[in-house]
C-alpha cells in the first residue's frame, strides 16, 4: 500500500530522532511491499527561524494532506524569551487543534529487559507495568480563555478549565473502546473535591459508561492519589483517562516510572484514521546534534502510526519484536546504559532496529 506521511521533525533532537524512524519504515516499506512518502514540514522553533510562526500554514495544509503526521519534538533555550504567541509549544497545540486530534493515547510500558532502569524497587515493577493514558488534548485550561492584566496596582494571571459534556463523553468513547479489549477496568482521574469541572467530569464518564459500556468498571481517583499510586502501586492501573493538564503530568510521572522516558510514544487522534504520532518525551537540546539520543520512542510512534493510522498490525509488531530483539542483544542508548551492556548512539540504534526486522 501507498501512504504520504507528513514529518514534522522540529527542534533539538527532533531531526534525529525521526531520521531513525523513516529509517525503520523504509525497511518495513522494503519487507511487506509498501510506499511510503516522506514530506517533511517546518515546526516549533525551527519553523519560526524559517518562516516566523511556530505553526505556518503550509504545514497544517500539509498534514491534512497527509495520510498521517510523524512528529519529533519541539522547543529550545534559543527560543525561550519570545512572547507566547510565538513560542514552539504553540505549533505543537496549533497542529493538534488544527487537526481535531482530541485524544492522546500515552501507553507506558515496562520492557522487561529494562526493569533495572525503573526508578523504583523491583518488588514493585516486577509483576510489569502497562498504564495506558488517555488524555484529552484539544480542551481544558490549555484551551480555556487567559487573562493577565493589572487591577487596583496589582498584577495577576489567570487560565480557565472547562470541559463541555461532548468533548468529556468522546474521550471518555475511546478509553471505553481501548479497555474493552483489554482488561475491561477503566480508571478516571479528576479532582473532583473542588473543582466544578472535575464534578462535570466524573458524572459524564459515569452516565456515558453506564449507559453505553455496562460491562467496564469505572473507578475514580483523585488526582493527589494518583499521582501517589503510580510510584506506590504501578501494576495495579491499566487503562486511565483524564483531563489535558492531568494527563499530561501524569503521562510524564508514569513514563518516568517504565524506566526512560526515551522509550514511549503517543498517538492522537480525532475522528479520522489521520493522527499525529510522536514521542513523549521532549526536545532535549542540551544533547542535540550528539547523536546519543535515544530513537526508540519515535520509531514507536511511527509503528503505532502503521497500525492505528493504517491498520497494519503485522507491521507494528515487526517493529516492536525488532526492539525487544536489539534490547535482548543488550544494546543500548546512553539514557538506558546499564554495565555490561553496548553502548550505542541514535543511528547505530535505529540501524540496529531496522536490520532486526
Ligand atoms: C507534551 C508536552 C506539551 C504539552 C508541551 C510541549 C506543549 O509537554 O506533549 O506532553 O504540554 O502537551
Ligand atoms: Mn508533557
Amino acid at each position: 500500500m501507498n501512504f504520504n506521511i507528513a514529518v514534522l521533525d522540529g527542534d533539538g533532537i527532533g531531526p534525529e530522532i525521526c531520521a531513525g524512524a523513516i529509517k525503520v519504515l523504509e525497511k518495513i516499506a522494503d519487507k511487506y511491499g509498501h510506499t511510503f512518502d516522506f514530506t517533511h514540514l517546518p515546526i516549533g522553533g525551527a519553523a519560526i527561524d524559517e518562516c516566523g510562526t511556530p505553526l505556518p500554514e503550509k504545514t497544517i495544509q500539509g498534514c491534512m494532506a497527509g495520510d498521517s503526521v510523524l512528529l519529533g519534538a519541539v522547543g529550545g533555550y534559543k527560543w525561550d524569551s519570545l512572547p507566547v504567541d510565538i513560542r514552539p509549544e504553540k505549533g505543537l497545540l496549533g497542529i493538534r487543534k488544527a487537526m481535531g486530534l482530541y485524544s492522546n493515547i500515552r501507553p507506558a510500558k515496562l520492557w522487561k529487559s529494562l526493569a533495572n532502569s525503573s526508578p523504583l524497587k523491583y518488588e514493585l515493577v516486577k509483576n510489569g507495568v502497562e498504564i495506558i493514558i488517555v488524555r484529552e488534548l484539544t480542551g481544558g485550561i490549555y484551551f480555556g480563555e487567559r487573562r493577565h492584566a493589572t487591577e487596583n496596582g496589582v498584577e495577576y494571571a489567570e487560565d480557565t478549565e472547562k470541559y463541555s459534556v461532548p468533548e468529556i463523553e468522546r474521550i471518555t468513547k475511546i478509553a471505553c473502546e481501548l479497555a474493552l479489549k483489554r482488561s475491561k477496568k477503566l480508571v478516571s482521574v479528576d479532582k473532583a473535591n473542588v473543582l466544578e469541572s472535575s464534578r462535570l467530569w466524573r458524572r459524564t464518564v459515569h452516565g456515558y459508561c453506564e449507559k453505553h459500556y455496562p460491562e467496564i468498571e469505572v473507578r475514580d481517583v483523585l488526582v493527589d492519589n494518583m499521582a501517589m499510586q503510580i510510584v506506590k502501586d504501578p501494576s495495579q492501573f491499566d487503562v486511565v483517562v483524564t483531563s489535558n493538564l492531568f494527563g499530561d503530568i501524569l503521562s510524564d510521572e508514569a513514563a518516568q516510572v517504565t524506566g526512560s522516558i526515551g522509550m514511549l510514544a503517543s498517538s492522537s487522534l480525532g475522528e479520522t484514521k489521520r493522527g499525529l504520532y510522536e514521542p513523549i518525551h521532549g526536545s532535549a537540546p542540551d544533547i542535540a546534534g550528539k547523536d546519543i539520543a535515544n530513537p526508540v520512542a519515535t520509531i514507536l510512534a511511527a509503528a503505532m502510526m502503521l497500525r492505528d493510522s493504517f491498520e497494519l498490525q503485522k507491521e507494528y509488531q515487526a517493529i516492536e519484536n525488532a526492539i525487544q530483539a536489539v534490547l535482548d542483544g543488550n544494546y543500548r542508548t546512553a539514557d538506558i546504559m546499564e554495565e555490561g551492556k553496548i553502548k550505542v548512539g541514535c543511528k547505530k540504534m535505529a540501524q540496529l532496529i531496522a536490520d532486526a526486522i
